[in-house]
């Protein structure tokens, strides 16, 4: 409407419609980080916003109110989610952003699909939108919305907030549709990345295709536009976190977990999204050969393995099941005592209260991912460790480690490292752990959420340079 001065545009509202449990269904949160980081600092900024999304339906809904945010649902048709989600966002873009970790695909019809979606969720943030407000656009499903966006609102500030990687050129410049996906962020008054090497791949797409000059050190101009393009690392709602592992139901659900486990001396943990990205088989891989080869007790050690629930339709995410299913099976079938499983995995949501406990339980945290943007959930480990204790081992390849540089760093694909690091995390001498765990609490700290969100939109407002000719 006329006053809406902040509009969030994201392939998912902040909730979703779970039909499962009591009384036909409920709104559930959203999975994944980028609704963990953005829905708190949206919601603690002062004023109205709206955030347009899609709540998992395939039917129009009317818009509806969370948290003092107006919600405004996309409709999206079976069809459509098989071509815009599983196929053109989730089978081509997806792991082509995330070095090719199983293959992308190339098909035209996902394209077409790809743009249908994006005009749809451009047209809804044009009617949003109050005269010249802010429009926040985020991820890759949605790369077309801020030059679609431009053309129907000229008035709008718009930005792009990309939340996975960026590849280089050389990699980038594969797809069919490259010109139109760079134009398509061009549009953006400010485009952020997570890393600087991420802008700077963007920035080197945008030249080498002919479609913009350098200008600076973090702006290209396009036409007689400068856009800005540069590094916002994501970070946690800190205060939230770190609140609810001081809880004193948390802790006791901490010492319940442990004792449910049989009070092993150690806890392992991994917390994902089902998704061959982050690396959940070779973490398994590394377990299993330090249990048969004796390097890891079995009367000593136990491991949760939390894998949320994702993108079930799409082919590579199913195979990848298979294979982590396997694995478990087989590591327990080798390893396990009767009512004493050595892994304990986890193919469900899990809620928040449940999600601090086990952080809390846990001594050493695996986030083995073989890329990632940030991942958020070593920051949110980190962050419920007040007590400066547990380790966490962390791979080199997740944009965390820029700023978790004292996590025990691991190459995911030389499975002899991971193994060393996570003996090294098992038998870690306190006064190491503490001194490791007190910086990177340092540095979560120093980059909440909302911090990230006032930057990025403080430099989104800011006055854009002319371009002179
Ligand atoms: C990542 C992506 C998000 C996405 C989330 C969950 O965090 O960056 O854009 O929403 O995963 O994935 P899903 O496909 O379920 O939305």
């Amino acid at each position: 409407g006329p006053a809406t001065r902040l509009v969030i545009v994201a392939n998912r509202l902040p909730v979703r419609w779970s039909d499962e449990g009591e009384e036909g269904g409920r709104w559930i949160p959203s999975p994944g980080g980028l609704v963990s980081a953005v829905g708190p600092a949206i919601a603690q900024r002062p004023g109205d916003a709206a955030w347009i999304g899609w709540t998992g339906a395939a039917t129009e809904e009317e818009p509806f109110e969370v948290d003092g945010l107006h919600l405004h649902p996309v409709a999206m048709s079976d069809d459509e989610k098989v071509l815009f989600y599983d196929g053109m966002s989730n089978g081509t873009l997806w792991p082509l952003y995330h070095d090719k970790v199983v293959p992308s695909e190339f098909h035209r019809h996902w394209f077409d699909g790809y743009k249908r979606v994006n005009r749809r969720y451009a047209e809804a943030a044009a009617a949003a939108a109050g005269p010249e407000a802010t429009v926040w656009v985020h991820d890759y499903q949605l790369q077309l919305v801020p030059g679609m966006l431009r053309e129907l609102r000229p008035d709008l500030r718009i930005g792009f907030f990309l939340h996975i990687p960026f590849p280089p050129p050389e990699v980038f410049q594969a797809l069919p549709w490259r010109e139109q996906l760079a134009q398509g962020m061009l549009g953006a008054d400010l485009n952020g990345f997570q890393t600087p090497e991420a802008a700077a791949n963007f920035r080197r797409l945008t030249m080498r295709l002919g479609l913009a000059e350098a200008h600076g050190d973090e702006s290209v101009v396009a036409g007689d536009r400068v856009v800005r393009a540069c590094a916002y690392p994501i970070g946690i709602d800190v205060a939230r976190y770190e609140g609810a592992a001081h809880d004193r139901e948390t802790t006791e659900r901490a010492r319940d977990l442990r004792a449910r486990l049989g009070a092993p001396h150690t806890v392992l943990l991994g917390v994902d999204r089902l998704d061959y990205t982050k690396g959940i088989d070779v973490r398994l891989r590394a377990l299993k050969e330090l249990l048969d080869e004796g390097s890891l007790n079995p009367a000593t050690v136990t491991m949760v393995q939390i894998a949320q629930p994702s993108r079930d339709d799409v082919e590579a995410y199913i195979t990848l099941r298979e294979e982590v299913e396997r694995l478990v099976g087989q590591i327990n079938g080798d390893h396990s005592r009767v009512g004493f499983p050595i892994l304990h995995y986890i193919h469900q949501d899990v809620e928040f209260e449940e999600l601090m406990a086990m952080y809390r339980a846990a001594d050493v945290m695996l986030v083995t991912p073989f890329r990632d943007g940030m991942n958020l959930v070593a920051k949110e480990y980190v962050a419920a460790r007040y007590d400066l204790t547990g380790s966490l081992v962390l791979s080199e390849f997740a944009g965390a480690a820029t700023e978790l540089a004292d996590a025990l760093l691991v190459n995911p694909y030389d499975v002899d490292g991971l193994k060393a690091a996570i003996v090294r995390a098992v038998s870690m001498p306190p006064a190491e752990a503490r001194e490791r765990m007190e910086r990177m609490r340092a540095a979560v700290e120093a980059n909440d959420a909302s911090e990230w969100a006032d930057r990025f939109l403080r430099d989104l407002a800011a006055d854009r340079e002319r371009v002179t000719t």
